[in-house]
């Protein structure tokens, strides 16, 4: 999951003049979508925490979080603090406004009052099912950005797109336009998810989540530099289970998993978050 170091005879090549290779940790992450209620989602993160507990999770070695809906999130937030847990808490989407007469949307200031540290954007099922043009899942990535939080931005292709342009470009293209929105010191995840991929259990192959994996490195290397690209996340996502997760994260350039349905199970989705034990890392 980390650019391998190269083992170098000193004494025949002197000490190269490239940074150090970055560690970049692992991120697990849960999308519920729109399932589970408050009550529902306390007892799934409770036995979430007691399972990894009993694994003897390092969450500083391979982070874990969970995406509930808005309306879990205090509850969520709630327990978390209450019993010390290290699960990090994410939000499925934001307004790309501060504040104002919007209907039914959440501003990013809201979430971060709850402790949320991310904020998905850009979501396939968001951009196709609601309209939301790239200029929008850029503007919500600022606007999570401004308000201390992280978005992880989902990019990816439908079927059609990977016939007609391959699998990268169309990824390629989404984040290039939703960098152009956020300033140069923001942090950020980004996602790979093939849409035909999402819930459909025909996830992509290893290979394919590394080649679009490495596009969207060179796209960060380009455009905001080594320090970024290098220490930036990219995940994969797209019928992730514990089953396949080992092969993604053997990838160098895939660094973590955006899991839905899989999410969803308490044991499946804490198999997934100790991939370390089958991956052998
Ligand atoms: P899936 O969904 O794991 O059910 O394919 C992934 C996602 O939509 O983030």
């Amino acid at each position: 999951m980390n650019d391998a170091a190269t083992p170098t005879d000193a004494a025949a090549h002197p000490a190269p003049a490239a940074a150090a290779p970055v560690k970049r940790t692992p991120l697990i992450a849960g999308n519920w979508k729109m399932h589970f209620d408050h009550l529902q989602a306390i007892a799934f993160v409770q036995k979430l925490a007691w399972s990894l507990k009993d694994a003897q999770h390092n969450y500083g070695e391979v982070e874990v979080a969970v995406f509930p809906p808005f309306t879990d999130l205090r509850s969520v937030q709630t327990l978390l603090t209450a019993d010390k847990l290290a699960v990090a808490l994410g939000a499925q989407d934001v307004s790309p406004h501060a504040s104002g007469a919007f209907t039914g949307d959440i501003s990013a200031a809201m979430l971060k009052k709850l402790d949320t540290k991310y904020v998905i954007v850009g979501h396939s099922e968001r951009r196709g099912g609601h309209g939301e043009s790239d200029e929008t899942v850029g503007l919500k990535a600022r606007a999570a950005v401004d308000a201390g939080m992280i978005p992880v931005i989902c990019v990816g292709e439908t079927a059609e797109d990977l016939e007609a342009h391959g699998a990268a470009a169309i990824p390629v293209q989404q984040l290039t336009a939703v960098l152009a929105q956020l300033t140069a010191d923001a942090t950020f995840v980004v996602a790979y998810e093939p849409v035909w991929a999402i819930g459909s259990g025909e996830p992509a192959t290893p290979a394919q989540a590394e080649e679009v994996g490495k596009a969207l490195r060179d796209v960060l290397r380009a455009e905001r530099g080594d320090d970024v690209a290098n220490a930036t996340r990219v995940l994969y996502g797209g019928s992730v289970a514990s089953q396949n997760i080992a092969s993604y994260m053997k990838q160098p350039n895939i660094d973590g998993a955006l899991v839905g349905g899989a999410s969803l199970k308490v044991d499946e989705f804490s198999r997934i978050a100790q991939f370390t034990k089958h991956v052998g890392v």
